[in-house]
């Protein structure tokens, strides 16, 4: 094609275009001229044929040609380009989003609500802001123990503080109903520790509290280490149990505590457990009779066992996550190996 000849199938393209009556009309146009088997793909493709003195010259005509004829059939409500009338293949699988996974936390905190409901237990749930009467007094806490200490709780002032355990939750529960009573209570807690490894300032807690009549089910600690061997098996493996240690905390008497046996190298002694086969996990005791004074029930008539787990300490042995501080920093090296 030269030059004259395409000015002249130029000039007849647009008065086609302009003088197409419909939709269909102007869809043929389209696919006459700028389809892909139309006419000015076609004479693209045969510019090589062109001298190549011509070809600058003949190259601008053709653009031009098909921005006219672009525009003429949007204009006449057509497609704009070739490209975009391309059907959509609606048998094209649909793209794939890679899905989230739940955090450890969130993991160990709701396979624990599933594991201690199978036992009966309820979640109970407290503020994270809460009092000196609840985090301390009623939990038989003397006013100069050194975890009421400004260096390591946060206080707003005289009497509200960031909960340094969920044990006020423990009071809160017992406060607002009557035994029997059988509830765990997850949630934040926080402390002023200087975060490294294995610390964190802001860290989780499961607690968990039983009480029943003594008349008609004394309460032993024998209950409480079958619970949590019941709990060691379900969250980390038919291969774990539990021993007591003797311990102090100032609302259970007698006080424990908690270990399970290492699951990975199931007691005999590796890296993980320090060579110890085993690894602490809890608090856990006999609720102290000052407790139930504190918040009315009477110690003559009712007995019950407490708990406290550290939940990023479970997901931390339980996942073999060796740095505390990956659980919150939010590093998709770290996020996208829990799917
Ligand atoms: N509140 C304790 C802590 O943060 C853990 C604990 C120990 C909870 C003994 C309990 C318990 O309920 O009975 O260290």
């Amino acid at each position: 094609m030269t030059l004259a000849e395409l000015e002249i199938a130029q000039a007849a393209s647009l008065k086609e275009i302009a003088s197409a009556s419909d939709a269909s009309a102007v869809e043929s146009l389209r696919v006459k001229y700028i389809g892909r088997n139309g006419s000015i793909p076609a004479v693209i493709k045969a510019m090589k044929d062109v001298p190549k003195e011509e070809r600058p010259a003949f190259g601008k005509a053709v653009q031009l040609w098909k921005a006219q004829v672009e525009s003429a059939l949007q204009a006449k409500g057509g497609s704009q380009s070739a490209e975009k009338t391309v059907e959509a293949d609606l048998t094209l699988p649909g793209r794939w989003w890679g899905l989230g996974a739940k955090h450890p936390l969130s993991r160990v905190i709701e396979d624990s609500a599933a594991i201690f409901a199978k036992l009966g237990f309820t979640v109970a749930d407290g503020p994270e802001i809460e009092n000196r009467f609840n985090n301390f007094t009623a939990l038989n806490t003397p006013a100069h123990h050194p975890s009421m200490d400004r260096s390591d709780t946060f206080w707003f002032g005289e009497d509200s503080l960031l909960r340094t355990q969920t044990s006020p939750v423990q009071i809160r529960a017992m406060m607002s109903n009557k035994p029997p009573v059988r509830v765990i209570c997850p949630g934040r807690t926080y402390r002023r520790d200087t975060t490294d490894a294995t610390h964190s300032a802001n860290f989780h807690q499961i607690e968990g509290l039983y009480v029943d009549e003594t008349a008609t089910k004394p309460v032993s600690l024998a209950d409480l280490k079958s619970v949590l061997a019941y709990f060691a098996r379900e969250m980390m493996g038919e291969c774990v149990t539990v021993r007591f240690r003797p311990h102090f905390f100032p609302f259970t008497e007698p006080s424990v505590e908690v270990d399970f046996t290492c699951h990975v190298c199931k007691g005999k002694g590796c890296n993980v457990c320090k060579q110890s086969g085993w690894i602490e996990v809890a608090g856990a005791g006999m609720v102290d009779p000052r407790v139930f004074k504190h918040v009315g029930y009477d110690s003559e008539k009712y007995s019950g066992y407490a708990f406290g787990f550290g939940v990023e300490r479970i997901a931390m042995i339980k996942y073999g996550i060796p740095d505390i501080r990956w659980l919150y920093e939010n590093d998709l090296r770290f996020l996208s190996q829990l799917g």
